[in-house]
């Protein structure tokens, strides 16, 4: 981040300075987690649901954090605002109008946003200097937590925005006003939430809306949803996918046993073969996005496709392929789960099963809301269809997939894997896997966050962990 004094952090969020040096510097990191506090750090104390940061000022200073930024006086040096979290947009915005030349790119979608993210900044850094934070930072939080990493060098920042309602993603837009919007699709994810897939894109729409005329909405051409939010926005539009119309778009698209894709990238300034190394199909389309803004930023194709061709995970639990001692292979995609991410990685494991036993083992999909019972179903089919070995779904609330997938695997259908199972929780799912995975299998594991069948990825690689 710019070092900044603690008066120009007061001017910039409205605050008042207590206990404190108004000559003090802020160096960075900014921090919301006191266990992250350096020397120099500012810690933002924030009352969250479990939580509240206030309590933890004094462990940040001591950690020689320079200042906090509180709601009320602490006793240690504090910059006192209303609210701490609109006191952190309030800085970012500040600090983001003092860096020079510096693109933000925001990212949106319902699927793929932090992959795409980091797909994006593993290209773009090879152009020049890039922000982009590890992880899903894509709230009103996280997002000028992001800008705050940037500085006087910083020439394209990698924001990730996400929406859980109207107006979430204009007021991100707000904090760091994008030069290019990308929205990647618009799925069930929080369905729920929004009510219909429609009112999804309506919130995500207002990203292309925040754009100035001299912006560029990328735009996933492959998704109708998206394409219809072209004549929104007043800058240019790019278009991806794999639509012959698309500007930036795929062709001769391969995978092979790993689920890895490659394909011909064609972009108005010419053609290069990207092979990736990220699993699963789906990842060409974030791939193309990533490549589209690159072509927006002058980005030459053969650097693009070399840079895309070498990205590697960078955030965790997202279609993690660990390989065990005896063969056994473990695809941790516990970060999250759609309906849009159940597909694409049922679709990815039976790509790399070729003749080996499969096995999809999932929770719960949250937040589909009345779709819920549908969506269930349908991904228990659809593991049945593609051919998996077995599938075992966890928790009351995945019950509804073992159902559907015992239905399609009626006996003397051409299925031939084995019986769906149901577990009641993570434990169950883990002796369940330890008695039976046996060397050479795949193992997919994939729920909703709050499921936390990580464990389940963590316990099946400790199992296998030499003796
Ligand atoms: N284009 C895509 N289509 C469908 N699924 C995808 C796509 N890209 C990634 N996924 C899958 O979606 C899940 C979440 O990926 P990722 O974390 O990148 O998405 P996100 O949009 O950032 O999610 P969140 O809303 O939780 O921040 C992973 O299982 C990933 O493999
Ligand atoms: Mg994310």
């Amino acid at each position: 981040m710019i070092p900044l004094t603690l008066a120009e952090i007061v001017s910039a969020t409205g605050g008042a300075l207590h206990d404190g040096d108004p000559a003090a510097m802020v160096t960075g990191p900014v921090v919301v987690d006191s266990r992250l506090a350096e020397p120099g750090s500012l810690f933002v104390a924030i009352k969250g649901e479990h939580t509240d940061g206030h309590g933890h000022a004094s462990a940040a200073v001591g950690s020689g954090a320079t200042a906090v930024l509180a709601a009320r006086p602490l006793g240690v040096p504090a910059v006192v605002v209303q609210d701490p979290v609109a006191g952190l947009a309030r800085l970012a915005r500040a600090v983001l109008d003092r860096l020079g030349d510096v693109t933000v790119v925001g990212v949106t979608g319902s699927s793929g946003k932090t992959s795409t993210k980091d797909l994006m900044a593993a290209v773009l850094e090879t152009a020049g200097p890039t922000v982009s934070a590890v992880g899903s930072f894509n709230n009103e939080i996280g997002v000028p937590l992001t800008v705050l990493a940037a500085d006087t060098d910083t020439r394209h920042l990698v924001v990730e925005m996400g929406a859980r309602g109207r107006g979430h993603i204009s007021y991100l837009c707000e904090i760091a006003p994008p030069g290019i919007g990308v929205v990647l699709n618009v799925g069930a994810a929080h369905a729920g939430e929004f009510g219909s897939r429609e009112a999804t894109a309506v919130a995500k729409r207002e990203l292309v809306e925040s754009l100035q005329t001299d912006g560029v909405a990328v735009l996933n051409a492959d998704d109708p949803l998206v394409l219809a939010m072209a004549p929104a926005t007043a800058g240019r539009v790019v278009t991806f996918g794999a639509a012959p119309a698309a500007d930036v778009r795929a062709e001769g698209i391969e995978v092979d046993d790993q689920g890895r894709a490659a394909f011909d990238l064609l972009t108005p300034d010419g053609a290069a073969r990207v092979r990736l190394r990220l699993h699963g199909p789906h990842h060409v389309s974030n791939a193309l996005a990533a490549a589209a803004v690159a072509h927006v930023l002058d980005v030459p194709v053969e650097q693009v496709a070399q840079a895309l061709g070498e990205a590697t995970p960078r955030s965790r639990w997202r279609m993690e392929v660990v390989e065990r001692d005896d063969g056994v292979t473990v695809v941790n995609d516990a970060y999250n789960a759609n309906p849009e991410s159940v597909r694409a990685a049922l679709e990815t494991v039976a790509a790399m099963s070729g003749g080996r036993r499969s096995w999809a083992v999932l929770g719960e999909m949250r937040e589909l809301g009345a779709a819920a019972a549908t969506e269930h179903a349908k991904v228990g089919t659809l593991a049945v269809r593609l051919g998996l070995s077995r599938v075992v779904a966890v928790g009351d609330g995945a019950r509804g997939i073992s159902d559907a997938a015992r239905e399609t695997a009626v006996p003397g259908t051409t299925y031939l894997g084995e019986e769906p199972v149901f577990v009641s929780d993570v434990d169950a799912a883990l002796t369940l896997l330890r008695a039976q995975v046996r060397p050479g299998d795949v193992v997919l594991v994939k729920a909703s966050r709050a499921a936390g069948l990580e464990r389940v990825a963590q316990g099946l690689l400790e199992a296998g962990a030499p003796a």
